[in-house]
């Protein structure tokens, strides 16, 4: 059958390194985002003015003075929304625009629609807001005092934590802070609405989310979601922070376009962005872990405190997520993992990469390092004692581990292609020579979960139309926000076919094309659109080839795809001629395609279920080096060897596995959010905020692909790739503490994230250089 998986050799456009679609065109700036799209006539801009206060009622909003401000249409509030004033999907806990409460610094109060983007932003400033305030709560320490939660606590409990605990020969505990993380996308939130006929309006907007930004905007205009539509071509970066986040400013457009009867475009500020989006969770870890002399773990209670901010957006998703993370590689014969989602008078915190599982690896590895630090042991070995294997591979949600081979292998082939061994002997010389600078290494596993653990999540649609010259106009419900989707899904529609890439069109995700998608997330955006359109160039080649079997008198079996051509029994046409001759025979030549993941299932309320399709497996080595007088610091060298299954595209692969990776490093070192007491944010902006540059990437920075087929249908076999690698940062944080605790034995376990300067400094308490010098330049020493 020509439907059947083809042989590997066969292969003409999957697997291959192929640059991305828009990799020429975004480095000449000819790729187009939004803000680049003409602008239809009389297009308005609007700025958006926020709270000065993080928390209270509002007394005066007074806008008299903006609606006279020069070149101000339209000014908004709550009550200019004609449908529903919320922008949670699920929820009833977060204003389009406050209308009474104010809940964070920076929440959007009002909007101005005018002439110019200029005229816009000057105008909001000219308001005259009071608001009745009330203390806020802006940490997550704060958050716990008053009990506030966005949603309910929720644990997982095997065996008798307490007891196991107890009873085993030895135990540690602490508490490990891990900050936030701005998504920094290059692009940032914007918006573009048009309004149509019969109350209809179009949405270009930066949304990984299409479907519930139409959603949102419909309900905002009080409008049935079929007279909406939201269109993206591609992001300028989304990280998550486009997952739900871009549905407020899209429905502020919105309404400014319904209320002016104009093309209303929203971009925000990146001040504003910053202040006024969510970022990544930051987190408190409250471990405490019994283990033997090998340390090997009896027992893990670890509770895992998130500051959500002021609504719970996605924090359900990611602190769930943080739980099924936090065994990480490692088996818990006993565990207590349990949860706070903590409300603050904070922006909302929301997706970004990793979705929650960073947070609860983190905390796996800490606990790890510390058990290792107490034994005097390399941590590596204590990483090995505890990994999932054979009659221990059942994690703390009931889904079995079947692959923890995978996992076993990885790390051991990194541990001889990294030369660990021998770097950690060379290291422990080093630093007993070295006072003042001293070395760290670090090599973690990785296992992260594929799939959205809301299990109705997991589905994917697609259309796919073969015009009569043979050329294919591709859609699906994915979006493409940098990490190479609708490249890998190209490469399946041409391989599909049996074309070059140059016959298939890839076309902007639309929710006209596709109804009822789900986010481009959880890393599942190939593995999901990439089946869907693979099934709708099933059904239209399964047409094809039943319209030639019987035109041309041949068996099915003798109709083959190939080199842009369809070999039906001894003669060779054109794919095109085949579609023409198709058309003709009035064969349609136009299909849907969907899928959804099969073996999925959850019981949340009992905590247990199989809500993986299969887990993607890495391993990390990181070489840093720190100054323990300043804590200065720098990663010398990276290896990593990470498993995307059979690539797709290794060329992306490899892209996802070196960004994620240092966005990871950022997250662990340099990118620090500082809220003041008032909660205000006071890192809003690039020049107080570091993310990492192309010098912060190691020097030495070595990534291979691990060999290794997924052994669950996916498509071509392969893994995703989007999130993963991210979380092999967490070798970075590790190799730094590993230093920490050489400068100063004790002190690794002081160190939180990020591990800026500060915090290394911080960790290690006094250190005295003269001391140290001294000690090094002794005669004996
Ligand atoms: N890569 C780039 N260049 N830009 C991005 O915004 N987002 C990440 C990851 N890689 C992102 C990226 C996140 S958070 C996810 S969930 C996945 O891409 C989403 O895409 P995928 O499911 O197609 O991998
Ligand atoms: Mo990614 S955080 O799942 O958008």
């Amino acid at each position: 059958m020509s439907l059947r998986e083809k042989p590997e050799v066969m292969l003409r456009h999957v697997r291959k390194p192929l640059l991305h679609d828009s990799a020429v065109k975004q480095v000449q700036g000819a790729a187009p985002y939004i803000d680049d799209l003409p602008e239809p006539a009389g297009t308005l801009h609007v700025a958006v003015g926020g709270a000065p206060k993080a928390h209270g009622t509002i007394a005066t909003l007074d806008l008299d003075r903006v609606r006279q401000a020069p070149g101000v249409v339209a000014v908004i509030t709550a009550a200019d929304i004609p449908g529903k004033n919320c922008v949670s999907a699920h929820m009833e806990d977060e204003p389009i625009l406050a209308a009474d409460m104010v809940e964070f610094h920076g929440q959007p109060l009002f909007a101005v629609a005018a002439t110019s983007r200029d005229a816009a932003r000057r105008a909001v400033r000219l308001a005259r807001i009071e608001i009745a305030a009330a203390p806020p709560a802006v940490t997550v320490d704060d958050g716990l005092e008053t009990g506030a939660r966005v949603l309910p606590d929720y644990a997982f409990l095997g065996g008798d934590p307490n007891a196991a605990i107890a009873d085993a020969p030895l135990r540690a505990s602490g508490t490990l802070r891990m900050g936030g993380q701005e998504h920094f996308y290059l692009e940032g939130q914007i918006a573009l609405a048009i309004p149509g006929e019969d109350g209809a309006m179009l949405v270009h907007s930066s949304t990984q989310h299409p479907t519930e930004v139409q959603h949102i905007v419909a309900r905002a205009l009080g409008v049935p979601d079929a007279f909406v539509t939201c269109e993206i071509r591609r992001m300028g970066g989304g990280f998550g922070g486009k997952e739900t986040q871009a549905c407020q400013w899209a429905a502020i457009a919105a309404v400014a376009a319904r209320v002016t009867g104009r093309p209303c475009k929203l971009r925000l500020d990146r001040d504003d962005d910053f202040m006024m989006t969510g970022k990544r969770h930051d987190f408190r870890a409250d471990w405490s872990v019994g283990f033997d002399q090998e340390g090997v773990i009896a027992g893990l209670d670890v509770l895992l405190a998130a500051r959500c901010g002021m609504s719970a957006d996605c924090s359900a998703g990611v602190v769930d997520r943080a739980m099924f993370h936090a065994d990480n590689t490692y088996h818990l014969p006993a565990f207590r993992i349990d949860t706070r989602r903590v409300k603050t008078n904070t922006v909302s915190n929301t997706a970004f990469r990793g979705f929650g599982g960073p947070q609860g690896i983190l905390a796996a590895e800490r606990v790890i390092d510390a058990i290792a630090w107490r034994l005097g042991r390399d941590p590596l070995d204590i990483r090995k004692a505890n990994f999932y294997g054979p009659g221990r591979d059942r994690t703390p949600y009931g889904q079995v581990i079947e692959d923890h081979d995978v996992g076993r292998a990885l790390i051991e082939q990194l541990e001889r292609m990294s030369d660990y061994r021998a770097r950690r002997a060379e290291i422990a010389v080093f630093n007993a020579s070295s006072p003042i600078l001293k070395r760290g290494l670090a090599l973690t596993p990785l296992k992260f979960g594929i799939s959205f653990t809301l299990a109705s999540m997991n589905q994917a649609g697609a259309l796919v139309h073969v015009y009569q010259d043979g050329s294919v106009h591709l859609n699906h419900g994915g979006t493409e926000m940098g990490q190479g989707l609708f490249q890998k899904v190209a490469q399946v529609a041409a391989e599909e076919f049996g074309i070059g890439l140059d016959r298939v069109r890839i076309t902007p995700t639309s929710t006209e094309k596709v109804p009822n998608t789900s986010p481009t997330a959880a890393s599942s955006g190939s593995d999901l659109n990439g089946m869907a359109v693979q099934a709708a160039c099933r059904t239209i080649k399964t047409r094809m080839i039943a319209f030639a079997a019987e035109h041309w008198s041949v068996p099915e079996d003798q109709v083959v795809f190939e080199n842009d051509h369809v070999l039906i029994g001894n003669q060779r046409i054109g794919f095109g001629e085949l579609a023409r001759a198709a058309h003709c025979g009035r064969v349609s030549l136009s299909s849907t395609g969907f899928y959804s993941t099969p073996k999925l299932h959850w019981d949340r309320e009992r905590g247990t279920g199989h809500p993986f399709f299969y887990y993607a497996w890495g391993a990390a080595c990181s070489e840093v080096l720190i100054d323990a007088s300043t804590g200065e610091n720098k990663v010398l060298r990276v290896d990593i060897l990470h498993d995307v299954g059979r690539s797709l595209n290794p060329a992306i692969d490899i892209g996802q596995i070196e960004g994620g990776f240092v966005q990871g490093m950022g997250w662990l070192t340099t990118e620090e959010l500082v809220y003041d007491a008032e909660g205000r944010l006071l890192t809003h902006a690039p020049s107080t905020y570091k993310i990492p540059v192309a010098s912060d990437v190691p020097a030495d920075f070595r990534v291979a692909l691990y060999d290794g087929a997924n052994r669950e249908e996916t498509i071509y076999r392969s893994k995703a790739v989007g999130e993963p690698p991210f979380n092999l940062a967490v070798s970075v944080f590790c190799a730094l503490a590993d230093a920490v605790e050489a400068a100063c034995p004790g002190a690794g376990q002081k160190l939180d994230a990020p591990a800026t300067p500060e915090a290394i400094v911080t960790a290690i308490g006094d250190f005295d250089v003269v001391a140290a010098l001294a000690g090094a330049l002794a005669p004996n020493s």
